[in-house]
């Protein structure tokens, strides 16, 4: 784990995306050449009574010292900071955690991301690209309950990759759970796969079963409450297939699919 920074950071640019989604750039942040897909930064909600920071994963960076979140309006927090005006500053502390482990240059890789679990699947494949790996080798495959749940659709797909929507309603895409179509690809593919997954708890559960199914291999970003986000409030800590415990802040948020009880 990188040894994080806590920076008083601006909000430079602010979009309102649908569904109550935002994405926020801030900038400066002193450590953003050392963020990598999968950290993730807490934010300290300026002049409200919400003590304790929220985590978010890190969207992308720049080399300017951009660094973005895309988040949705969940609670009262996320609330609050939706109402956060451009020029508004924010104590950002990270990066965070574990990063992803990038796949072998001979494995097709497999994203399934659902809901606002998208950002560090989406950062990963940017960075995968940027470091030389063919996009049509990544599969990225984007579920949610209807159309207004898949976000940036157009910001995916000019990135090259194979991009498969998924929507239960079947109001855009294919229609059903997204990890249906992953696993007929797994199915008639005879390459060498490696899965990355990130959303909600019950998609992830899916993606490490297929995982363990068909011996492919890969790693689950998870979600957990963060009081510290460091390592010392045992706040976020759960358990793994071997009996022993983890901590969700340092040990992951990435984890290798088998490893975590789900
Ligand atoms: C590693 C990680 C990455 C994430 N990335 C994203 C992302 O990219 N985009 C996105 O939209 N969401 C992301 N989330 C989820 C996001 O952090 C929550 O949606 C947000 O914290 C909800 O806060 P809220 O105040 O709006 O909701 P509330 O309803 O007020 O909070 C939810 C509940 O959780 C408790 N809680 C909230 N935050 C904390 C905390 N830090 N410590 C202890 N308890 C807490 C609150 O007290 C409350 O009981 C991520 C979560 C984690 C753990
Ligand atoms: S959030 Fe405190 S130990 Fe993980």
């Amino acid at each position: 784990m990188i040894k994080p920074t806590c920076d008083d950071t601006i909000l430079e640019k602010k979009r309102n995306l649908k569904n109550r989604y935002f994405s926020f750039t801030f900038k400066p942040f002193s450590l953003v050449k050392k963020c990598k897909p999968g950290h993730f930064v807490q934010l300290e909600l300026p002049n409200t009574d919400i003590y304790f920071r929220r985590p978010f994963s890190i969207a992308s960076v720049t080399s300017d010292g951009d660094i973005e979140i895309i988040f949705k309006i969940f609670g009262k927090g996320t609330a609050l900071l939706a109402e956060l005006a451009k020029g508004g500053t924010v104590n950002l502390l990270g990066p965070l955690g574990k990063s992803f482990t990038f796949p072998k240059k001979n494995e097709q890789t497999i994203i399934i991301a659902g809901g606002v679990g998208f950002p560090p699947l989406m950062y990963l494949a940017v960075e995968m690209i940027a470091k030389g790996y063919n996009p049509k080798s990544i599969h990225f495959f984007y579920g949610g309950r209807t159309t207004d749940d898949i976000i940036e659709k157009s910001r995916i797909k000019k990135l090259g990759v194979n991009f498969y929507p998924v929507t239960e309603d079947g109001s855009y895409g294919t229609k059903g759970l997204v990890t249906k179509p992953v696993e007929e690809f797994i199915q008639s593919s005879d390459s060498k796969m490696r899965i990355y997954s990130c959303g909600p708890t019950g998609m992830l559960k899916a993606a490490d079963s297929l995982g363990l199914k068909y011996s492919v291999p890969g790693q689950l970003s998870l979600e957990a409450p963060m009081p510290c986000g460091v390592g010392i409030c045992l706040g976020c800590v759960v358990e793994k297939n071997d009996g022993t415990h983890a901590r969700v802040c340092c040990d992951g948020p990435i984890f290798e699919i088998g490893e975590i009880k789900l």
